[in-house]
């Protein structure tokens, strides 16, 4: 997929967000170990704690479809700041993200900053502490 065609589906997703509390639309997008895109919006809800992350939406569609493990995944929101998941969906992401997932962090128009999530969740807490 060329660059602008993955900014296209990005920008999709966000297009999607339902974020009528903080008016920050977020898409997000994760590559499944396949190499399929699974793509997610911001949810949020009336009663504020109940929304979710874009991450969490886009997680949900690739564990729907049956995949369980990434290796990729790709943030896009409007502003000055480099939008990063959040504390949360850094551990959700965690989950299912094989050695060396990247985390793409894009603005509307151009890739702003790349992380592996290991940077953004040093010493994280995974599936492997319970076996
Ligand atoms: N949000 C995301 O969807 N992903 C992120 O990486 C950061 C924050 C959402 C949650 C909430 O709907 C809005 O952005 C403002 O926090």
């Amino acid at each position: 997929m060329t660059e602008d065609a993955y900014l296209k589906l990005l920008a999709e997703a966000l297009s999607r967000a339902y974020a009528p509390y903080s008016m920050f639309a977020v898409g997000a997008v994760v590559r499944g170990e396949s190499g399929r895109l699974y793509s997610g919006a911001n949810v949020e809800n009336a009663a504020y704690p109940q929304g979710w992350c874009a991450e969490a939406s886009a997680l949900a569609a690739m564990v729907m479809a049956g995949e369980t493990r990434l290796t990729e995944v790709a943030v896009m929101a409007d502003g000055d700041h480099v939008c990063t998941p959040c504390g949360g969906c850094r551990q959700k992401l965690k989950e299912f993200a094989l050695p060396g997932t990247q985390v793409l962090c894009y603005s509307l128009d151009e890739l702003r900053a790349t992380f592996s999530l290991e940077a953004l969740l040093p010493h994280g807490f995974g599936p492997e502490y319970l076996s």
